[in-house]
């Protein structure tokens, strides 16, 4: 057994435009890393964290990593473990990302594979979610789901909670953009409206079976036509600079599909391949560029991994 280990958890787009709270997949960068250290002294105890700029607290009571590791450990029957954590944060805090979710997966799975716990990963998930509520008030399973498990995933119910792992085509790519303002989670699941008319509902869900069968099917153009959200963009492309024009570029570049990543401010556009991924990108930062916002892009295809360990 290893007394210590280095794990990263990629970043993860959730609701996939039409599956507000169901729907998200994985990619293979960003990500965050954690370090984790055996020690003698019983408890949990984080020694170090970087990138975050001093923004996430090192108290063990109130960091969403070590307070799902702990709950783990109490389900574990294992309280008597003693943990060092060092997060290394690779990835923009309250970006729409995932990355609180990518902090907490990273560290439940260093702490199953530092135990050598043979407890399935599913069933780390509602650790997971403990951690999510902490972050943001909500203990939304569609970042920790697809961080966990990796690829594309659906949670067709939370109580009880049933997740399902769907296929996605091969050379589907990812462009994600991300712009440089804070659009925290908890203040952006705020605005949302809380009653919905029945007529968007039904055009709701007819997208999400749309882009379910377009995953199923390999249907590029049916991911596309699908990927379209009368419920919460509406309400939540207000808080990202210049959306509308974004949505434009990426089409006018040849995405199959333009869209807020999670709760944003990042955007993300479905690609055919690579190379378009890396165009709309560029643009997208060109374009947010003109007006004075600094932005990081990301290229990727769907990440069916999941956490790996580094070292
Ligand atoms: N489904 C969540 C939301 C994801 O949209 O609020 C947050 O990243």
């Amino acid at each position: 057994m290893k007394d210590s280990i280095k794990v990263f958890a990629p970043a993860t787009v959730a609701n996939v435009v039409c599956g507000f709270d169901v729907l998200g997949f994985a990619v293979n960068e960003p990500g965050d890393e954690v370090i984790m250290r055996l020690t003698e002294k019983p408890g949990i105890h984080i020694s170090k964290i970087t990138g975050d700029n001093g923004r996430l607290p090192l108290d063990p009571k109130k960091n969403t990593v070590s307070v799902s590791v702990e709950h783990y450990l109490n389900y574990i029957g294992r309280p008597d473990v003693g943990l060092d954590i060092e997060l290394h944060k690779k990835m923009p805090i309250g970006s729409g990302l995932g990355s609180s979710s990518a902090s907490t997966v990273a560290g439940l799975f260093a702490a199953k594979a530092i135990l050598d716990d043979r407890t399935d990963l599913i069933e780390l998930l509602p650790f997971a979610r403990k951690g999510e509520e902490m972050a943001c008030g909500h203990g939304h399973a569609d970042n920790v789901a697809p961080a966990l498990l990796g690829g594309f995933v659906l949670i067709r119910s939370y109580e009880p909670l049933d997740v399902i792992k769907l296929p996605h085509p091969a050379g589907l790519y990812c462009a994600i953009v991300f712009p440089d303002v804070d659009v925290p989670t908890r203040e952006a699941r705020q605005i949302i409206r809380t009653k919905i008319l029945m007529k968007d509902a039904v055009t709701q869900w007819g997208n999400i079976a749309g882009l379910v069968s377009g995953l199923f099917l390999n249907d590029l153009d049916l991911i596309g036509r699908s990927m379209q959200d009368v419920l919460v963009e509406p309400v939540r492309s207000m808080l990202i600079p210049d959306f509308y024009k974004m949505r434009e570029i990426a089409m006018e570049t040849g995405a199959i599909s333009f869209g807020i990543s999670g709760s944003g401010p990042s955007v993300f556009s479905f690609t055919r391949d690579e190379e378009t991924a890396k165009q709309i990108a560029q643009k997208l930062q060109k374009q947010l560029a003109s007006i004075h916002i600094n932005s990081n892009a990301y290229v990727s295809p769907i990440n069916d991994e999941g956490p790996k360990i580094l070292g």
